[in-house]
């Protein structure tokens, strides 16, 4: 049987399509811009299962209702081919991404963990359960399995990047920072393993060590995908946020933050998270919330994640947009009395009514939301930074430079 560039055995009689899907992983690992050419190998191949998967997968990675009606064809795809013949692998990786599908994050990682018990090298499963992980708040879950992940695949850079973030997530600060510089030095073009080190000197309040590292690394995030472009710049403008410096910020927002792929969710929470927090130092975001709201409006039915939400919820009240948030909160309480998932119901729910509060600027009845949720709200996703902007929004000083509405 035909191999990929990592070794793992791929469904196929054409060598280039095996090769696409090594292409693929190494792309989503490094966060590159062409991991849509699996779609090539998917149509040489349509008895392939294995690139059909992943072609749904690069769908669901946009992480909304439209990407998931994208993904289904290529899934139906991966099954007609997976009755002809596959692996093991590909039968468990159609599984994972069908169940990513229908909203099921905890029956997909369940998947991706039992693929890695038998393929352990096979990384891109290693950075699809993290992503599982890191959207549960699934912090302890996530060390344990990088670590296993590192333990069979010293060789590969990426593995240690995944580690080191996870290190950091979980507060092992000392551990992340030293795993996270040795996996930049095995690969300087490893941009989760560059960002996993950001958030060590974010976690430290070092925001004069975190610009001196990530500055020079800028200039490797031109082949990223909008994501982790944007993201690394987000981080950039955080640690001069931090410094006082909302000059800075603000030119980090405009010019390198918000509007690279507009349409793309990561992206946009990125942006009003950042907007968010210029505010808090007393900038105007002003016409800034008119255009992040009429990106975030297609999505208010989507329902694809909660900490996306949030941020959904928080650009359109500061747009003033109370119709949308109104429909936003409506249709979230009514997924919420319905999902098996009890985060919607006990930590979304509030917590969407505590930003939408927080955004007009109703102080008390932002925090009367959000106080209680704190402890538990990762488990709606989102990093430890990201996090840390719900966190602000409970900080007695930022809010008393505004008025209170209510
Ligand atoms: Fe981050």
């Amino acid at each position: 049987m035909l191999q990929d560039c990592f070794g793992l055995p791929v469904t196929t009689d054409a060598p280039e399509v095996a090769a696409a899907a090594g292409a693929f992983a190494e792309e989503v690992l490094s966060h590159g811009q062409r991991a849509a050419a699996i779609l090539e190998a998917a149509e040489l191949d349509p008895q392939a299962p294995l690139p059909q998967a992943l072609a749904a997968a690069l769908f669901l990675f946009l992480q909304t209702a439209d990407g998931v009606q994208r993904a289904r064809p290529w899934l139906a795809r991966a099954h007609a081919a997976a009755a002809r013949g596959a692996t093991r692998r590909e039968m468990l990786l159609i599984e994972a991404l069908e169940a990513w599908a229908a909203r099921r994050p905890e029956q997909a990682l369940a998947a991706h963990l039992e693929i890695a018990r038998y393929w352990p090298r096979d990384l891109l499963n290693a950075k699809l359960a993290q992503v599982h992980q890191l959207n549960l708040g699934d912090r302890a879950g996530m060390v344990a399995f990088s670590s296993a992940t590192l333990r069979a695949c010293a060789d590969l850079g990426f593995a240690w990047g995944l580690h080191a973030f996870a290190l950091e997530q979980a507060g092992e600060l000392e551990a992340a920072l030293l795993i996270g510089e040795r996996a930049v030095a095995m690969n300087r073009n490893d941009p989760w393993a560059q960002h996993a080190v950001a958030h060590v000197h974010e976690a430290r309040g070092a925001h004069a060590a975190g610009i001196d590292w990530l500055e020079p690394l800028a200039p490797t995030w031109d082949r990223c995908s909008s994501f982790m472009l944007t993201h690394q710049w987000w981080h950039l403008a955080l640690f001069h946020l931090a410094r006082g410096d909302a000059g800075r910020a603000l030119a980090l927002y405009d010019q390198r933050v918000w509007g690279v792929r507009k349409a793309y969710v990561q992206d946009q929470v990125n942006a009003v998270s950042l907007l968010a927090r210029l505010e808090a130092l007393g900038v105007d975001g002003g016409a800034r919330w008119q255009d992040l709201a009429a990106h975030v409006r297609p999505r208010i039915h989507d329902r694809q994640n909660a900490f996306l939400d949030l941020h959904f919820a928080y650009a359109l009240a500061r747009a003033g947009d109370d119709a949308a948030v109104a429909e936003l909160l409506d249709g979230l309480a009514a997924h919420a009395a319905t999902a098996s998932a009890p985060a919607w119901r006990e930590l979304a729910l509030p917590a969407a009514r505590g930003v939408v509060a927080h955004a007009r600027r109703r102080w008390q009845e932002a925090q009367r939301e959000l106080q209680p949720l704190m402890a538990r709200l990762h488990l709606i996703g989102g990093s430890t930074a990201q996090q840390g902007w719900f966190r602000q929004m409970l900080e007695p000083a930022r809010a008393a430079a505004w008025p209170v509405a209510a």
